[in-house]
């Protein structure tokens, strides 16, 4: 899509946010509390467009309450910064005028709950709305301002190491920006699904990549959108391929802005949700999304057996050294919390055929299941195709079959030799169920019903 569209269509998006928005989110004002600032707020007082940078701090002290901060606060008692403690630094991209990034509390608790650290939430509510060009505009200049604050905190006893800044869109390279101006000494920055729009020809300086601090981790999940298709980090989670993600609808026009927005935020609540821990969420490197479908990356044997996994371990859990950079990763997920799936090779060896395929295959669990349509052509008989499924493999009860091709056009028997299931990642060990030798003739379901136990590790 080219650019003049784009700024037509967030266009769009700015009167229809700010009609969605106005009424809304306006949480009760406490007075002891610091609030994220709202254009609508300033623009009641001064209509010039400039970047203002307020600071807010959430600690497990104050995880409800936040306090302004600035490097005044350093030296004030009723602070609850603490400099023996790591600081999490969240900045927010693009808003469009009259939103908050609200979801930025969310954000700053699931870290609190996570770990006890300092949080401070970097709020540019007035810089980063308006058109988003002119947004672009300003991204270095708030880099400037949190080098800063930054650096009166190294002053104050905090080591570089100690940072770890997670942007969200435009914020990631507001984070790289930070971790350019120190030269690479911030321990770690997290970009969550890092902005595409004017970034991706860039130069490394002007945007985020693996020099920019010790550890860059990124999550893409609208890289054909709003979102950077290429790898910025060390390593780089790509969700569902990184484009479009489940449950954010496809159809157009009345849902195509919410739509737009699932997407790209999609990587914000999904690392919520690996903080929170409930399961977890391994990438699997592989050169390209087809690649990893079709089952051609099952291992992590490039991490000696651990894979990177999404969330606050240190390196994403990478034990080997040297560190990966620009590492794709590859990972299905549900489309609801937590998000984690289970990801099953399913492996399907045929007979010769005289016409194409299509199989339906469906992998059943107590509560859930799982379907894929697969459409077998008429010169291969091996067919892998990885699926997510939301329960593990030794919780699949059934798997069914049944060939749906049309009358005339497609295989009326289709004679598999074999279907056999694994979970990935593959290990020496590895537990395949198989089943042998079946018919299937067309339109007449065949199921299997397995017997396991799940072993409890
Ligand atoms: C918005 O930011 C300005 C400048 O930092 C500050 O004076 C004002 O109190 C803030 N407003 C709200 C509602 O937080
Ligand atoms: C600051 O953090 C250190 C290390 O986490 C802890 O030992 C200390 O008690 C904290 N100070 C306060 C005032 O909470
Ligand atoms: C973690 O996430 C799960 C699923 O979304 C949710 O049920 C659970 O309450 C969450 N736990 C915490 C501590 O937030």
């Amino acid at each position: 899509m080219f650019w003049e569209d784009k700024t037509i269509l967030l266009t769009f998006l700015l009167v229809y946010i700010s009609t969605q928005v106005a009424g809304l989110n306006e949480r009760q004002q406490n007075a002891q509390c610091a609030e994220l600032n709202s254009t609508r707020w300033l623009q009641s007082r001064q209509h010039r467009i400039r970047l203002q940078v307020q600071y807010l701090l959430l600690t497990r002290r104050n995880q409800n309450c936040a306090q302004r901060f600035n490097q005044a606060s350093l030296t004030q008692q009723s602070s609850h910064f603490n400099v023996s403690s790591p600081t999490k630094v969240i900045i927010h991209g693009y808003r469009p005028p009259g939103t908050k990034p609200s979801w930025a509390m969310d954000l700053a608790q699931a870290l609190l709950t996570a770990q006890d650290v300092n949080v401070l939430i970097v709020d540019w509510v007035y810089g980063a709305s308006f058109a988003y060009n002119v947004v672009v505009e300003n991204y270095k200049e708030v880099a400037l301002q949190i080098s800063v604050l930054i650096n009166q905190l190294l002053n104050h006893g905090c080591k570089p190491e100690s940072f770890h800044l997670l942007g969200v869109s435009l914020g990631a390279h507001v984070a790289g920006f930070v971790g350019t101006l120190f030269e690479g000494q911030i321990g770690r920055i997290t970009g969550l699904d890092p902005a595409g729009p004017m970034f991706k020809r860039a130069d490394t300086y002007d945007r985020l990549d693996p020099s920019d601090a010790q550890f860059v981790d990124a999550i893409h999940t609208d890289s054909d959108y709003f979102g950077i298709s290429i790898p910025v980090g060390h390593v780089d989670f790509f969700l569902n391929g990184g484009k479009d993600q489940n449950g954010c609808s496809r159809s157009k026009f009345s849902s195509m802005f919410g739509y737009v927005i699932c997407d790209h935020m999609r990587a914000m609540h999904v690392y919520m949700n690996a903080l929170n821990g409930s399961c977890t969420l391994m990438g699997f490197p592989c050169s390209t999304y087809e690649d990893f479908l079709k089952g051609g990356c099952v291992d992590c044997e490039l991490f000696k057996g651990r894979c990177p996994v999404i969330g606050l371990s240190k390196n994403s859990g990478i034990t080997t050294l040297p560190l990966p950079r620009e590492q794709k990763l590859f990972l299905l997920t549900t489309s609801s919390p937590p998000f984690c799936a289970h990801h099953i090779l399913l492996k399907l060896e045929v007979s010769g055929m005289e016409k194409s395929a299509d199989v339906e295959v469906r992998l059943m669990s107590e509560s859930q299941e799982t379907e894929q349509r697969l459409r077998l052509p008429r010169d291969t008989t091996e067919y892998k195709m990885v699926l997510a499924h939301p329960a593990a493999m030794c919780e699949i009860e059934t798997i069914r079959l049944k060939n749906t091709g049309a009358r005339l056009y497609r295989q009326g028997e289709v004679h598999v030799k074999s279907v056999c299931i694994s979970e990935l990642p593959f290990v020496r060990h590895e537990q395949l169920l198989c089943v042998n030798n079946i018919n299937l003739r067309r339109g007449v379901p065949w199921s299997h019903d397995f017997v396991q136990v799940c072993e409890t590790s």
